[in-house]
Formats: C-alpha cells, sequence, structure tokens
C-alpha cells in the first residue's frame, strides 16, 4: 500500500546529535510490516534450511509469548508513530501455537503496535497441524489469510521430503482454510528429488483447481548445513527445471493468476501485500527468534537480527538489556543501490524510479553507469520512469542485480 509518512521539513535543520556523515537524506519513510516468527516444528523437514526446530509434545508457548512482548516492548522506540500495514506469522510452523496463544499475539500487537484496521495479517500453515476448529478461531482472532506449505500432492514425494502429512490431509487442509478466511495461499516446489515434467504440472493443476487465489511456487533448493545438501537427492537438471518453470507459469496463468514476482503468481487483486512490501524496499520489524528487520530512520536505514537460538532468544528478551538483539548495522549508501535492485527486481512490472530516491535517501545519478550498463546489456527496461527487468533480465536475474554491487 503505497503510503509515505512525511517525518521532517527538508528546511528544518537536523539537532547536532542526529546529524550523521553519509546521511541517507530520507523525507518519509515507506509502509511498515511486522514479522513474527514462531521457530518450532513438529519434525525438522531435509531441505529446510529456515530457522526452525524440532519439538516433541508441546511448544513452550506460555514462555515464547512472554518473550515476544518483551522484543516488541523493547522494539517500539524504533516505530514510534507508524501504523503497521501487514502482519505475517511466520515459521517454523505457527499453526502449533493454540488458539488462544495466537489469540492472546494478536491481543498484544493491537494493544501495543498502531494496526492499521484493514491490515493484512498473514498465518503460515502446515497441512498436518491443520483442524477446521483451529482456523476458524484463528480467523476470529484477527488472521485474514492462511499460508499453507502444501509442497506437492504425491505422497511419495510427500514422504522423500520428509513431510508430516499426506496429500488427502493437504487437501483437507485447503478446504478448511478456505472455509475459515476470505485469503489462502499455498507454498508448492517443484525440480524435487526425481520429478517428471508431467508430475510437476500434475501438482500445480491440482494446485490451482481449489479455486487458489495465490500460489508460491518455489524451485527446491539444496541449501547448505540441511539433510539434503550432506545426502544429496538427485534432482531434475537444469532443463529440466526450466521446463517445469515455464509449464508452472503456463498452468497459471490459464488459470488466471498472474507471476508478479519470481515465485508468486496471484489472481488480480489478490496480491501478498506483506511480501510486496518488502519487494519494494518497505520497512519491516522483525520479531521472535532469528527474526530479520529493516527500519528506516530520517538518516539512516538499520538491519536487525535477532538471536536464532529459541531458547537463548528467550532468555536475552526477557533480560531487558536488548541482547536478544543479535546484530543491528547501518546499510551504508555504498550498498543501498544493490540492496534495492536485490528487491526490486524481483518483481515483474519493478518499480517507478522515483522509489529510489524516496526508499534509499540516494539520488538515481548516484548509480547512473549501473543503469546504462544495465539497459545496454539488454538486462533492464529503458523506461526512465520504471525500474524494471526485461524478460532477458529476469531470467538472468542474479547477472542483473550483481551489475549494482558495490
Ligand atoms: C516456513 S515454510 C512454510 C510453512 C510450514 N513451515 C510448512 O512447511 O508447511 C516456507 C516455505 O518455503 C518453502 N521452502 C522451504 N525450504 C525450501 C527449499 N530448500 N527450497 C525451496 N523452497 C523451500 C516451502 O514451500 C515452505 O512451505
Ligand atoms: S515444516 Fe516448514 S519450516 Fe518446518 S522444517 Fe518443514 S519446511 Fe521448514
Amino acid at each position: 500500500m503505497p503510503i509515505t509518512i512525511p517525518i521532517r521539513h527538508a528546511d528544518v535543520p537536523l539537532p547536532a546529535s542526529q546529524a550523521r556523515r553519509g546521511a541517507s537524506g530520507l523525507t518519509s519513510l515507506p509502509p511498515l510490516s511486522l514479522y513474527v516468527h514462531v521457530p518450532w516444528c513438529v519434525r525438522k523437514c531435509p531441505y529446510c534450511d529456515f530457522n526452525s526446530h524440532a519439538i516433541a509434545g508441546e511448544i513452550p508457548e506460555r514462555a515464547y509469548l512472554d518473550a515476544l512482548r518483551a522484543d516488541l516492548e523493547q522494539a517500539l522506540p524504533l516505530i514510534w508513530g507508524r501504523q503497521v500495514m501487514t502482519v505475517f506469522i511466520g515459521g517454523g510452523t505457527p499453526s502449533l501455537l493454540s488458539p488462544a496463544g495466537l489469540d492472546e499475539l494478536l491481543a498484544m500487537l493491537r494493544a501495543y503496535l498502531n494496526l492499521w484496521p484493514d491490515a493484512e495479517i498473514t498465518m503460515e500453515a502446515n497441512p498436518g497441524t491443520a483442524e477446521a476448529g483451529r482456523f476458524r478461531d484463528y480467523a476470529a482472532s484477527g488472521v485474514n489469510r492462511l499460508s499453507l506449505g502444501i509442497q506437492s500432492f504425491d505422497d511419495a514425494q510427500l514422504r522423500a521430503l520428509g513431510r508430516i502429512h499426506d496429500a488427502a490431509q493437504a487437501r483437507r487442509a485447503i478446504a478448511m482454510a478456505q472455509a475459515a478466511v476470505a485469503r489462502v495461499n499455498l507454498d508448492v516446489m517443484f525440480a524435487l528429488p526425481g520429478q517428471s515434467v508431467q508430475a510437476c504440472a500434475a501438482d500445480v493443476r491440482e494446485a490451482l483447481s481449489h479455486g487458489t487465489e495465490h500460489l508460491s511456487l518455489y524451485h527446491l533448493t539444496l541449501e547448505p548445513n540441511t539433510v539434503f545438501a550432506k545426502y544429496p537427492p538427485v534432482v531434475p537438471d537444469d532443463d529440466t527445471a526450466a521446463a517445469m518453470q515455464d509449464t508452472v507459469q503456463e498452468l497459471a496463468e490459464q488459470a488466471g493468476l498472474a507471476r508478479y514476482e519470481v515465485s508468486a503468481y496471484a489472481r488480480a487483486g489478490a496480491r501478498c501485500r506483506h511480501n510486496l512490501n518488502y519487494w519494494e524496499f518497505g520497512d519491516y520489524l522483525g520479531i521472535g527468534p532469528g527474526a530479520h528487520g529493516k527500519l528506516s530512520f530520517h538518516d539512516r536505514i538499520v538491519r536487525q537480527a535477532r538471536t536464532r537460538n529459541p531458547e537463548r532468544w528467550m532468555a536475552a528478551a526477557l533480560a531487558g538489556d536488548g541482547s536478544h538483539v543479535a546484530e543491528s548495522r547501518e546499510v551504508g549508501p555504498e550498498d543501498l543501490p544493490f540492496e534495492f535492485m536485490l528487491n526490486v527486481l524481483r518483481l515483474k512490472d519493478g518499480v517507478p524510479a522515483t522509489h529510489f530516491a524516496e526508499r534509499t535517501g540516494l539520488s538515481l545519478a548516484t548509480i547512473a553507469h549501473q543503469l546504462e550498463a544495465a539497459v545496454r546489456r539488454g538486462l533492464l527496461d529503458p523506461d526512465p520512469t520504471r525500474l524494471k527487468a526485461t524478460p532477458q533480465g529476469w531470467a538472468f536475474l542474479n547477472d542483473l542485480q550483481a551489475i549494482f554491487l558495490p
């Protein structure tokens, strides 16, 4: 949602204590989102490098919610007066939270934050933890979008991926989610071990057959420090994976879902507002273990990362001394162009060129040479009013983004 908050008149000098070298000079702040990380899963999937930890039995919900409150309270001075446009409760498996726990979490957010009345509030859920009553309760508490980790509708694939659910449970979870909230996203992965283009197409056809408004279609990547990195399965070669990508896009578009980001497909009006804010280089506060944040101030842009280990994060957040924030660093003007392009060029339509100055505080003239080089190589659209990859640039996005490296 393109709302900006004017923060100071350009002719009002900064107090000496706030005047800084390399000041980014933002004249308005971008929209603000909130990410809440829930770090536990029933079982760790062998391909997953998210900050998620297998837990036997109940999650330590009371301690988690207390620590989350402490984390949020300590972050408030960084976002005073700003409205929160979207909330994303991700994981791990947030659907391990009890309905009462989730209700307490959302009540806490409403009490502490200036939450936009029409805020998009997404929660991730694993089909293996889905229950109709649970989804209805989450919705009653304010969740208005559910994102289901489906991955595949092929039982053998689901077993190979170490999932805790089968295809029948995935189908039931979709029906339950759609009955509970108006907006449902399905995560599906492709280029799975031993997968054929036909099998990939069957998964996507089935995902679309549920009247889905939003699909996240991820190319399976073998991430370092996962079981799949240690014992790599045989995955489709690059040509087959490229054929799958084409097929997936064709099927989604036939069903009325446009590919608007590298991995995201949506019907008109159904784009994920929270993720769009990331890709448009908006701001986000991240709370919970391992959560990342990016926050703008009139004179600087700061990136934060919370302590990853759930127990250490809980203890540190409750200590109230700021030690739960493992990293907090100012993004220097030399790094801003690359960080900006890394995000916005993922969007098929890019962003208006004016976004660059608005969101980085730098003039577009500072990257004139890189822009020229990118256009010359046919990777960036020559339209001066937009920053947007050409089809070629989108297909070789790493090459395009690398042009803006410091
Ligand atoms: C945090 S998980 C989603 C919710 C829940 N934890 C689940 O898996 O059901 C986010 C999504 O990222 C995708 N993902 C995770 N690891 C991946 C990988 N190595 N390659 C591609 N996609 C991956 C999966 O589609 C997964 O649903
Ligand atoms: S359930 Fe989701 S977050 Fe948890 S290990 Fe599997 S893919 Fe990762």
